[in-house]
C-alpha cells in the first residue's frame, strides 16, 4: 500500500538525511547527561554491559520494527498504527499504541527541556569564565546556584522550548536537516578532544575500569530496569519518534543498515562521554553517583584547568544544547503531526498548543529541584517520577507492543516487503529477536523490578 504514498508532512532528501536526523534524535542529553550519571549511580561496568546488551538485542531490532512501521504507514504514529492495523485486518485499537507514544513524548519533553535549559545556562557561565581555576566545591556551588533558582531555570526552559517549537513549526525538512548535519560532527570532535584531556590529566585507568570491569554484585533488578529503559531512551525508541522519522524515509533505503549506523553512532557518543567524565571524577575525588548534576559538576573542572578552556567549554555546551535540540524536535514531532492530522489545525497552531502544554508541565520539574525538592513519593521527586514513568515503564512497554505488533500481528509477507530483504537466515535471526527475545526481556525485567518493589 505504501509503494507510492508519501507522508503529507514531507520526506527526507535521502538516506544520509535520514541517518543524520535519526542520529540527531538519538544523540542527546541521554548520551551525555543521563548515561554517565546513571552509570555512576548503578556502579559502572556491569550496568554498562547490560546496557550494551539491551542496545544490541532489544534496541536495534525494535528500531528496525519502528522504522518499518513508519515507512509503511506514512503518517503520525497514531494514524500509522490505525492504517496498518486496518490493512492487516487487525483491531483498530492498535492506534492506542500511537496515543501512548504521543503522551509519553509530551511528558519526556517537559523535563528534557529543563535539563537542556541547564546546558544553555552553562553556555553563558562558560563564556564568562566562571569555571576558570574553580575547584570541585566551587563548580558544585555554580550548579547548586542554578538548580536552586527556579526563575533562572524557567527562563532557560522557556528559551529552549521556543527554539524547539520554532524548528518543529518549519517542518522536518525545512528546519532539521541542515542544523543536524553540521552540529553532530562538531559534538563528536569535541568529545574526542575531551577524552584526550581525560587521558592526559584525569585518572583514566580508574575511569576505564569503572566503566568496563563488570562488578556484578552492584547489579540488582532495578539497575537492569534502568539499563533497559535507557537503551530505549537513548535510541529514541518506544514512543513513535523513530517511527515518524521512518515515515519520511524514501522507499529504497535499507532499514537494517540505517538502524545499525544510528545505534553505533549513539553508543559511541555515550561511551565517549563516560570516558571523558569518569577520569575527571576520580582524579578529583568526586562522587560518581552524584546524580543528574554529574556532567555539570565534572566537565567544568576540566574546562577551568585546560588552556583554552573558555573556548572549549563554551563550544561544548553549545554543542550539547544543539544535541538536545535535535532530540527535542523528534520527541514532540509525533504530537504535532497528530494534531495536524486529527484536529486539522495548521502546523504552527499545533506547535503552539503542544509547546505551551509541555512548557507548563516542565515547571513541575523545575520546582522539583528547589521548592518541591522535599516533596517526594516513594523517595522520588516530581522529576524522578516523570523520568521513571517514561524511561523505565512507558518506553519499554511501547517497545514491547511494537515488537508484538510487527512480529506476531503483521503478516510476515508485509514485514519482508517493507524491510525489503530476502527471507533467509538474517531475517530469521531478526524475527527471532523481535518475536521472542525483546518481548520476553521486557517482561522479565518488569517482573523482576516489581518483585523488588513489593
Ligand atoms: N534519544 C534522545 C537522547 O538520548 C532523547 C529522545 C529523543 C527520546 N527522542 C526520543 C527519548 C523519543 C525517548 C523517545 O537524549
Amino acid at each position: 500500500m505504501s509503494e507510492t504514498t508519501q507522508s503529507i508532512h514531507g520526506q527526507w532528501s535521502g538516506k544520509l538525511a535520514f541517518i543524520l536526523a535519526a542520529t540527531g534524535s538519538a544523540v542527546g542529553l541521554g548520551n551525555i547527561w543521563k548515561f554517565p550519571y546513571i552509570t555512576g549511580e548503578n556502579g559502572g561496568g556491569a550496568f554498562v554491559l547490560v546496557y550494551l546488551l539491551c542496545i544490541a538485542f532489544i534496541g536495534v531490532p525494535i528500531m528496525m520494527a519502528e522504522i518499518l512501521l513508519g515507512r509503511r504507514g506514512r503518517q503520525s504514529p497514531i494514524n500509522t498504527m490505525a492504517s496498518i492495523a486496518r490493512a492487516e485486518g487487525l483491531s483498530p485499537a492498535w492506534k492506542w499504541l500511537g496515543v501512548m507514544g504521543v503522551v509519553t513524548g509530551f511528558i519526556i519533553l517537559s523535563y528534557y527541556s529543563v535539563i537542556a535549559g541547564w546546558a544553555l545556562a552553562y553556555v553563558e557561565r562558560a563564556v564568562s569564565g566562571a569555571f576558570q581555576g574553580a575547584n570541585g566545591e566551587q563548580v558544585g556551588a555554580i550548579f547548586a546556584n542554578l538548580t536552586g533558582d527556579w526563575e533562572k531555570q524557567l527562563a532557560w526552559h522557556t528559551v529552549f522550548m521556543v527554539m524547539t517549537m520554532l524548528v518543529v513549526a518549519r517542518g522536518v525538512r525545512g528546519g532539521l536537516e541542515r542544523a543536524v548535519s553540521i552540529l553532530m560532527p562538531g559534538l563528536f570532535v569535541i568529545l574526542i578532544f575531551l577524552v584526550g584531556y581525560a587521558v592526559a590529566q584525569g585518572d583514566f585507568q580508574k575511569g576505564w575500569h569503572f566503566m568496563f570491569d563488570p562488578d556484578f554484585s552492584r547489579l540488582n533488578a532495578h539497575a537492569v530496569l534502568t539499563a533497559m529503559g535507557h537503551a530505549f531512551f537513548t535510541l529514541s525508541l518506544g514512543m513513535g519518534a523513530i517511527m515518524i522519522y521512518g515515515s519520511y524515509l524514501p522507499k529504497n533505503v535499507s532499514i537494517t543498515r540505517v538502524s545499525f549506523t544510528v545505534a553505533v553512532a549513539d553508543t559511541v557518543v555515550a561511551l565517549l562521554a563516560g570516558l571523558a567524565i569518569f577520569p575527571i571524577v576520580f582524579a578529583n575525588q568526586l562522587e560518581p553517583g552524584a546524580g543528574p548534576g554529574l556532567v555539570f559538576q565534572t566537565l567544568p573542572l576540566a574546562f577551568g584547568q585546560m588552556p583554552g578552556g573558555i573556548i572549549i567549554g563554551t563550544l561544548f555546551f553549545i554543542m550539547l544544547t544543539f544535541a538536545a535540540w535535535s532530540s527535542a524536535i523528534s520527541i514532540i514531532e509525533p504530537a504535532v503531526a497528530w494534531l495536524v492530522e486529527k484536529v486539522g489545525v495548521t502546523r504552527h497552531v499545533a506547535c503552539l498548543l503542544a509547546g505551551t502544554a509541555t512548557w507548563a508541565l516542565g515547571i513541575g520539574t523545575i520546582l522539583s529541584f528547589n521548592a518541591w525538592s522535599d516533596k517526594t513519593w516513594l523517595g522520588k521527586t516530581f522529576f524522578d517520577i516523570l523520568d521513571y514513568l517514561t524511561a523505565n515503564i512507558l518506553l519499554p512497554a511501547g517497545g514491547f507492543l511494537i515488537a508484538i505488533f510487527v512480529a506476531w500481528m503483521m503478516r510476515r509477507q508485509s514485514v519482508l516487503e517493507e524491510l525489503n530483504v530476502k527471507d533467509g537466515p538474517w531475517f530469521e535471526f531478526w524475527h527471532f529477536l523481535i518475536r521472542f527475545v525483546a518481548p520476553a526481556a521486557v517482561v522479565i525485567v518488569f517482573v523482576q523490578a516489581i518483585g523488588l518493589l513489593g
